[in-house]
């Protein structure tokens, strides 16, 4: 049934909080991302938990907290290059890969964060 949202297929809170869990460290220690995020990760983890909820179909959980997300302007603070872009979408392809998320829900999310990630490109290389 196609009006079963890619949160619900999968596997819901549980999915997107390891997913999470297994991003981070790998941004953590990439030498492009470790410098623009701040040492104590846990509340970006946390924000990022409710924000990706909401993205792939489930419970709008970042909006009730913050507002619209506009994550393009909450992302100006940042020098965002498209090597920076690229080294995120590494780490998340990584992460995807580690918590198994797999098959068409895979290609979904895939597609959506790779344009989200494009979009937040807000500087050219130096
Ligand atoms: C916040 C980097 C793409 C979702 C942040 C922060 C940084 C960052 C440095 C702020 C951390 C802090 O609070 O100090 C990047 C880089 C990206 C990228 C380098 C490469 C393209 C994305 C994408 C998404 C996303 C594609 C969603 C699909 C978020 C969210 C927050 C955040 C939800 C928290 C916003 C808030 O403060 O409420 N990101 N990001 N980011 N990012 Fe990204």
């Amino acid at each position: 049934n196609e009006k079963i949202t890619i949160y619900e297929r999968i596997g819901g809170a549980e999915k997107v909080r390891q997913l999470v869990e297994a991003f981070y460290p790998r941004v953590q220690a990439h030498p492009l991302l470790k410098t623009i995020f701040p040492e104590d990760i846990q509340p970006v983890m946390e924000k990022q938990y409710l924000f990706l909820t909401q993205f792939f179909g489930g419970p709008p959980l970042y909006t009730n907290e913050y507002g619209h997300p506009m994550l393009r302007a909450r992302h100006l603070p940042f020098p965002i290059t498209p090597a920076r872009a690229e080294a995120w979408l590494s780490c998340m392809h990584e992460a995807l890969d580690e918590v198994g998320i797999s098959g068409l829900e895979r290609e979904q999310i895939w597609s959506r964060l790779v344009m989200s990630a494009h979009h937040m490109i807000n500087q050219q290389e130096k």
